[in-house]
């Protein structure tokens, strides 16, 4: 694929020196940055690495909108909602609503959420029959770039054409890699979709960055995957790695982000670094 490089802009946002980038009054002033979270593989963080990121930016001050696009709707109770909301990002896909009448509004000051359901899952197979259905979270978005400082796409766990939706409507993909076998399979078929999203449908489209999760430092096999990743995917491995933690795994159960459920832990401190790494690249 082609340059897939993190783009370091001079509109750097994140820059403390422009204050109007950190008011919820005056939100129209800033760009916005769209990441799609993905991974094709189940469970290995995408969730968990989308609540807790927007959460985190969203904490420091910036406007965020996480549009939960997977039909387990992990992010949308993970937010504190629940999987009976309406209308959601599927009403939205298909056109009986707007984004901003699918938007929630969460615990958390500066975090709005478009949930999602299980009916999402039709869109699987309605939206392939629509002509140009590849644009259609791009489209309904149009509009709220601007409103927000960073939107999250919460992908499911395939290349189908919910990802693709949100890859096209992206700047950038963050994804999440569990440092365990297999760790790496699949990865080349995410980045060729990745490629060709590029050249085809999305020529902003970037890799934002790899991210480690789940990480137990103390095995050898956590550690020779970290290896292999920092030899395949230089410079495009995030600092920060989150470590497997006990408090990270139970806060989607109480409905909130690991940052709140326990703010002093493992888990939330290593997302936090990570959104501040994430808020530096713009
Ligand atoms: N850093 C972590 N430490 C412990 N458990 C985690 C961590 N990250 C995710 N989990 C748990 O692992 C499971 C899969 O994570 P999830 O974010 O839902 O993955 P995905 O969205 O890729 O399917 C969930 O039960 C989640 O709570
Ligand atoms: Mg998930």
């Amino acid at each position: 694929m082609s340059d897939p490089s993190h783009q370091s802009d001079s509109t750097d946002a994140a820059d403390s020196s422009r204050p109007a980038d950190s008011s919820a009054e005056n939100p129209n002033s800033a760009q916005t940055t769209i990441y799609a979270v993905a991974n094709q593989k189940g469970g290995v963080g995408k969730t968990t690495t989308a609540v807790n990121l927007a959460a985190c930016v969203a904490e420091a001050g910036y406007p965020t909108l996480l549009v939960d696009i997977d039909p387990q709707a992990n992010a949308t109770v993970g937010l504190g909602l629940s999987k009976q909301e309406s209308p959601t990002i599927y009403d939205v896909l298909i056109g009986d609503a707007t984004i901003a009448q699918a938007t929630n509004a969460t615990e958390i000051e500066n975090l709005s959420v478009v949930p999602s359901a299980p009916d999402l899952a039709g869109a699987n197979v309605e939206l392939p029959r629509i002509a140009g259905s590849e644009t259609i979270l791009r489209d309904a978005l149009e509009s709220h770039r601007g409103q927000y400082r960073f939107i999250f796409f919460d992908c499911p766990p395939s290349l189908g054409p919910l990802t693709v939706n949100a890859m096209v409507a992206a700047d950038r993909v963050i994804v999440p890699v569990q440092t365990e076998y297999y760790a790496l399979e699949g990865l080349a078929d995410l980045l060729d979709t990745v490629g060709l999203i590029q050249r085809e449908l999305n020529p902003r489209l970037v890799i934002g960055g790899l991210v480690m999760t789940m990480h137990d430092g103390r095995t050898r096999l956590a550690t020779d995957v970290e290896d292999e990743l920092r030899k395949h995917f230089p410079g495009l491995l995030f600092e920060s790695v989150i470590p497997r933690n006990v408090r990270v795994a139970e806060a989607p159960s109480f409905g909130k982000p690991v940052t709140h459920h326990d703010p002093h832990s493992a888990g939330a401190g290593a997302y936090f670094e990570l959104a501040k790494e994430v808020a530096l690249r713009g």
